[in-house]
């Protein structure tokens, strides 16, 4: 989280830094600030929350200056004020951070037992200090930043400029990510790509524990022992062009209308319709030879993998095992050599996922990632890449991005039960059939907007709101419970509908709206009798299912909405799209910060 941005360029830097922490709000959204060099001195301006106050305060206030550095913050220590915002400074160094250094209050105790006055309650401002001690015993810029973060625990990305050098800029990166862009007589420095790419092409992506010095014309990287190291320089291929809302009111509904579209972009990666084959190459693990799949992810991806967990277990016939990545990377996971592990990701940022990638490859295991963000570092960082073409999602709750995850792990379902003999010609055709309608089935299902935004009005006046559903729909049902609660602040919770009786059912009275997510598969009739033991103690279920289901069940429930009757192997993909559309309306009507919701941020790069 948080979003760096550096410049040495030809002129003035301060409106480009702008430009790109615009790309990087996804990164947080706490605060903002620029610092520059302006006649050899750190000027800095900052503002609390989104970056449209920074840029107030900067018109308010121009900045001037060849050299800069910006940030957007995702609180971590500190409350988000303007003393808290980023740039650090001291009269010598002006700094960005992203990450967490964990030892901040010894060496806090450090700097101020000789003689330092801080002013923020940031662990960031620590390092501006311990730097600049470290410039006052008469060490270099180079040597003094060496020497500090040789003393910094945890995980940063860093960015620094010194009063009176123009033409100087150093970085590191240990644990959170860091790029360097190279131009014309111009250096970039950036979380990411997407910051960098109206800027320029060539990137470096800087690997753990390396450090670089920027200047005009290059740049060198040293390694975490102070060697040098040199780094491949590649062209991205990201633009790096700002998303508009197309006409949209905000960036979600946007991109769960974009569906139908994103999932077929993203099948025709693997299925070519009209020969009705289905081929996923370069997979770094032979599907007949395993004996268990390890699928670990965080959040909404978490919930993908635990769709997929149904499929791969009941139509591939693999053991799979899968977990949140916060947990799995503590636990001492025995991961047997060879075994073939699965990491999902939208932004292929996310710290904790990367720390499990890590966790299973000292474990001999073959890396797949399904990531959104083809030069992400969990893409860079896995054997292969099996990409989902959602395109950029920009709204801080995942919609476009899970249901693509889902067409990827169904698709390497399918193709797996296939290569083990587990499903025979006529079950791929059919279940590959399903797969391809899936876009037209969507757009149908995106028809009951309308119904779900009338729903949202009684969803909008409860305190807590209970998400039903079993078998692959249980993970949509957890999925249903994130985004509302994510976005409209409400207390939500998915469970196994079996579950309901072994003690959620004491929450159920006529003030919690409960939703049922049940398509007409083989647990119809079991989810029905949840649904029958919540009615009869006076819960208000809206009922999310199909034609025939709606036809048997439909008159029980407070509210129904009868979905296109589907196979039940793709029911989970188009299930999410009502969970999601509830979500939203139910947010709009509140009035929450839909694309933004408060202490959220897209890319999760601290664990
Ligand atoms: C919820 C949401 C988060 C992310 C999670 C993982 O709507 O977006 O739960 O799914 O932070 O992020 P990625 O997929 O980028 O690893």
């Amino acid at each position: 989280m948080c979003g760096i941005i550096g410049i040495i360029g030809k002129g003035e830097v301060s409106p480009l830094i702008v430009e790109a922490l615009k790309r990087l709000e996804y990164r947080g959204y706490d605060s903002a600030g620029v610092a520059t060099l302006d006649n050899g001195g750190i000027e800095r301006r900052r503002a609390q929350g989104k970056l449209d106050n920074l840029v107030g305060t900067i018109n308010a206030a121009p900045l001037s200056g060849t050299i800069g550095i910006g940030h957007t913050r995702w609180a971590t220590h500190g409350v988000p004020n303007e003393i808290n915002a980023h740039p650090h400074a001291t009269d010598k160094v002006a700094i960005v951070h992203n990450g967490i250094i964990e030892n901040f209050q010894s060496l806090r105790a450090e700097v101020t037992a000789a003689g330092r006055r801080l002013s923020s309650q940031t662990d960031t401002e620590v390092v501006a200090h311990l730097i600049t001690l470290y410039l006052d015993q008469g060490l270099s810029p180079q040597k003094a930043c060496a020497k500090a973060f040789a003393r910094l625990e945890g995980a940063f990305a860093l960015g620094i400029i010194f009063a009176g050098r123009h033409d100087l800029m150093i970085a590191a990166r240990r644990g959170s990510p860091l790029a360097i862009g190279f131009g014309d007589g111009e250096m970039f420095l950036g979380s990411d790509a997407l910051a960098l790419a109206p800027l320029t092409k060539k990137i470096m992506y800087l690997e753990d524990g390396d450090w670089a010095v920027l200047h005009p014309d290059g740049a060198e990287v040293f390694d975490e022992d102070n060697a040098p190291v040199t780094r491949e320089v590649r062209l991205t291929a990201l633009s790096g062009a700002t998303v508009g809302k197309g006409g949209y009111r905000h960036f979600m509904l946007k991109e769960i209308y974009e569906q139908p579209q994103v999932i077929g972009d993203t099948l025709q990666g693997y299925i070519n319709a009209a020969e009705r084959t289905l081929t996923i190459p370069g997979l770094p693990f032979d599907p007949t030879a395993i004996s268990k799949l390890t699928i670990i992810a965080c959040g909404t991806s978490y919930y993908a993998g635990l769709v997929a967990k149904y499929w791969f277990e009941k139509v591939a016939r693999v053991p799979v095992e899968v977990d949140v990545a916060s947990e799995f990377r503590y636990r001492g996971a025995l991961m047997p050599e060879g075994g073939a592990a699965i990491f999902i990701s939208q932004s292929g940022e996310t710290a904790d996922t990367l720390a499990a990638l890590r966790y299973a490859r000292a474990q001999g295991q073959h890396i797949l990632s399904v990531v959104n963000v083809p030069e992400s570092t969990i893409a860079r960082e896995s054997d292969a890449t099996l990409l989902t073409r959602a395109g950029p999602e920009v709204g801080v709750a995942s919609t476009k991005a899970f249901t693509t995850q889902l067409v990827v792990l169904a698709c390497l379902a399918i193709v797996t039960a296939k290569a083990r003999g587990a499903i025979d010609h006529d079950d791929e055709a059919r279940l590959m059939n399903a797969l391809v309608e899936v876009p037209a089935r969507a757009a149908e299902v995106l028809n009951h907007d309308e119904r779900l935004r009338a729903l949202a009005e009684s969803v909008s006046e409860a305190r807590d709101v209970l998400y039903l559903g079993r078998g692959s729909s249980y993970p949509i049902a957890l999925e249903g419970a994130l985004k509302l609660k994510e976005i409209s602040y409400i207390h939500a919770e998915g469970y196994a509908a079996g579950e309901m009786k072994h003690g959620p059912i004491a929450l159920i009275d006529e003030s919690v709206p409960v939703i049922v997510i049940a398509p007409s598969d083989d647990l119809f009739d079991k989810t029905a009798s949840n649904m029958q033991e919540v009615i009869a103690r006076g819960g208000r279920v809206i009922f999310l299912s199909d034609g025939p289901g709606a036809q048997k069940l439909g008159d029980l429930a407070a509210a129904t909405v009868a979905l296109p009757h589907v196979d039940p192997f793709v029911a989970p993909i188009l299930y999410a799209i009502p969970a999601q559309l509830l979500a939203y309306h139910v947010a709009v009507i509140k009035g929450t910060d839909v694309d933004q919701p408060r202490n959220l941020a897209k890319s999760v790069t601290v664990e």
